[in-house]
């Protein structure tokens, strides 16, 4: 039976991911400091959903403690780690880069730490869209250069994409690192847009839109995320004997057993037709404020997701106005309004 460290179960992603490990009889432990960047009591109540569940216990801590998360991972014995704890958001790291700093790189140094001398048989670990940066080249793939990241956050996940690669070629360490393109869906995160519309359609307050509405983002669905980390689990990085036996288009280091791969919807949406699927789901219209870029922000984002194919099969299974609509009910039912 696989034993399943997840950090960020209290978070929007880690807590459908334990969700789904738990219901395929695995057994999980959490790790989560319930942070304040948004709504605590959101946190608190998918942990204590999970909780319920036969097979799931939690520490909550912060990664920052060295040794606690040493401790935990010792006491526990994962044969997986997944790590998703993070400061996530890119407009805030313009407000507060320390806590990406710490969390980011600190958090996931002592992650690393704990994979290593566990030994574990993969570890896989959250990273971004955002890397990609200033790449004009659409859609994105995982070989192209990712050079300019335009904000802190993506910065900072840029270095765990490579401190991450010098862990898997020194000590052997299997590596999966997970490039995620705007994840939406219930139990979702209110610091992103689609939540904050939501909330504004409600409210009949207006809502902000960014760029004069000129933005595309490859939406994915958090059901379809987590069933693509699921089979990640499975595609375990192996040191190549050389370059040439990597496939074209494998981000396979020729070094290590180490790679990246996107998980996305190979589909760009239009901002504008994604308020217009939250209004239709809603039934009131938005009242809309277009506002210029904000800094930092880019335009478009759009996954090639031909590597997550190739290595798992996975194909998404939610259009964008489905999983609107269901992130809508769950919004509606939890808020009461
Ligand atoms: N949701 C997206 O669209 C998206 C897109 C790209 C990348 N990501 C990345 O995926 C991961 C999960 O994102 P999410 O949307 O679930 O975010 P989230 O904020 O809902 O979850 C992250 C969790 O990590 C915890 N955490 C943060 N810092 C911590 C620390 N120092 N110690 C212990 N716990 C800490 C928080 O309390 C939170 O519960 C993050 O690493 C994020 O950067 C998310």
């Amino acid at each position: 039976m696989t034993r399943v460290l997840i950090t960020g179960t209290a978070g929007f992603i880690g807590y459908h991911l334990a969700k789904l490990l738990l219901s395929e009889g695995m057994t999980v432990h959490g790790y989560d400091a319930l942070t304040d960047y948004y709504d605590v009591m959101l946190k608190r109540r998918r942990h204590q959903m999970l909780m319920q569940t036969p097979g799931f216990s939690a520490t909550e801590d912060w990664l920052e403690d060295a040794e606690r998360v040493q401790s935990v991972a010792r006491d526990f014995r994962p044969d997986v780690i997944v790590h998703l704890a993070g400061q996530a958001g890119v407009r805030y790291s313009l407000e507060n880069p320390r806590a990406y700093l710490d969390s980011n790189l600190v958090g996931t140094f002592n992650v690393m730490e704990a994979a290593r001398e566990l030994g574990v048989d993969h570890l896989l670990m959250a990273s971004t869209s955002s890397v990609y940066g200033a790449n004009e080249e659409m859609p994105f793939r995982e070989i192209h250069k990712a050079d300019t990241p335009l904000t802190f956050y993506a910065a900072t996940k840029k270095a765990t994409e490579s401190m991450a690669h010098s862990y898997a070629h020194l000590w052997n360490l299997p590596t999966t690192m997970f490039r995620f393109f705007t994840v939406y869906g219930p139990w979702g995160r209110p610091d992103m847009a689609h939540f904050k519309f939501c909330k504004g359609i409600l409210d009949g307050t207006p809502i902000d839109i960014y760029n004069n509405g000129e933005m595309w983002r490859d939406f994915t669905y958090v059901d379809d995320l987590v069933r693509a980390i699921r089979l990640l689990m499975d595609a375990v990085p192996e040191r190549p004997e050389s370059a040439a036996d990597i496939a074209e288009g494998d981000s396979l280091s020729p070094v290590a057993p180490y790679r990246i791969v996107n998980i996305g919807n190979s589909e760009k949406v239009r901002l504008l037709d994604f308020v217009d699927a939250i209004e239709a789901a809603i039934g009131i219209p938005a009242k809309r404020n277009f506002m210029g870029m904000q800094k930092g922000d880019v335009s478009a984002t759009w996954a090639d997701a031909s590597l997550l194919h190739d290595l798992t099969g996975y194909r998404p299974q939610t259009d964008f106005r489905e999983g609107v609509a269901a992130f809508v009910a769950w919004y509606r039912e939890y808020y009461n309004v």
